[in-house]
């Protein structure tokens, strides 16, 4: 088949090679959206990722040149409009778990980091500036963690989390009776705000956990609650979380991934003038640590994320059932 790659980087490619013996796939470094539609043009399959706009229009055109299925090399599928696809007959998958723990071991390193600052004292180290001055962090064991969210990457940071010695309170809509018996405690998402010192979040982005963390939930938290995001960026209002670092009620924030992304993440832009004036700020807060939506990024789930989306291809290719489809 002929597959349109949207949004490449060099690690994209090096491991959809590795993997691909039968698939004509062409690489562009743009992402997917109405203007760029027209390179689809004579393509079966887009396969595309986490900042590839596929709304209404995107799918209407792409349905014209010949588009037949959307492949997304991620686990999220938020920004498809899967009715538009539907109604369009263009299939959708995804990727449901490449590597749940390269995530969920992302969001103990920036809790780590965040915490006992290693990215401020190997600065320092470099400079032979071996002063310990305001590096003064706090023992992760026995604190209580919250986590927003226990599917496949919350479960496996839960289990991070007990094995450091933390108590585990957890929220979801659908408890997992297994995560129970090992000693997670479900409770009210309230309970959860007031009782946690570290809140991480787990759940996917859909109307009902946009702003989840919002300027009602941070009047909640304890004092100095620690927050971290390897989701999606729209769960945490950004303005409100800013106005919490400000006011002292978050005590540090670790993100991953941020409400405004699109424009910014996966490329460097050093030498630029940012026209965002909320990561900015988030930036220059000395107990704000800031990734570019790299949690994924460890080769097991490089490796799993081609063979995965290679697998569907081949499924799509041969009339047969779609491995990790994505219907409405
Ligand atoms: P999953 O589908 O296995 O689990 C999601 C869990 O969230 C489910 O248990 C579901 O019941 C729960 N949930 C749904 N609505 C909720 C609500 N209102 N409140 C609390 N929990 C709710 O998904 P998985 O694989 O664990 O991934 C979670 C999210 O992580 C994805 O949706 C994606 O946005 C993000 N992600 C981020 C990556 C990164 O590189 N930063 C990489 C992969 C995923």
């Amino acid at each position: 088949m002929k597959v349109a790659f949207f949004s490449t980087k060099p690690y994209d490619k090096t491991y959809f090679n590795a993997h691909n013996q039968t698939q004509n796939i062409v690489y562009f470094e743009t992402r997917l959206n109405e203007n760029t539609c027209n390179l689809t043009s004579g393509f079966d399959v887009v396969c595309v990722f986490v900042n590839d706009h596929i709304n209404r229009q995107v799918i209407k055109l792409l349905h014209q040149h010949g588009i037949k299925l959307i492949a997304l090399r991620c686990a999220g599928f938020n920004n498809v409009d899967l009715e538009a696809a539907d109604e369009y007959g263009i299939k959708v998958s995804r990727v449901p778990a490449y590597s749940p723990e390269a995530v969920a071991e992302h969001a103990l390193a920036l809790i780590l980091t965040l915490n006992r600052k290693t990215h401020k004292a190997y600065n320092r180290v470099k400079e032979c500036n071996f002063s310990l001055t305001n590096l003064v962090g706090f023992n992760v064991h026995n604190k209580t963690i919250g986590v927003i969210g226990t599917g496949k990457i919350g479960q496996a940071f839960c289990k991070i989390m007990k094995a450091l010695g933390c108590d585990v309170l957890a929220y979801d809509p659908y408890p997992n009776q297994a995560l129970e018996n090992s000693g997670v405690n479900y409770v009210e998402l309230d309970h959860l705000f007031r009782r946690s010192d570290i809140i991480s979040l787990h759940c996917p982005l859909t109307e009902q956990t946009k702003h989840i963390i919002n300027e009602n939930s941070l009047k909640e938290l304890k004092p100095n609650c620690m927050l971290i995001n390897t989701s999606r960026g729209a769960l945490i209002d950004t303005e409100a979380v800013i106005k919490g670092l400000k006011e002292k009620q978050v005590g540090y924030l670790g993100i991953d991934v941020y409400e405004q992304e699109e424009k910014l993440f996966f490329e460097d832009l050093s030498e630029h003038i940012i026209d965002d004036d909320l990561i900015l700020r988030l930036i220059g807060f000395p107990n704000v640590l800031i990734t570019s939506h790299q949690a994924f990024l460890t080769e097991e789930a490089l490796n799993e994320i081609s063979k995965s989306v290679l697998s569907d291809i081949s499924q799509f290719e041969e009339n047969q059932e779609l491995i990790n489809p994505v219907e409405i």
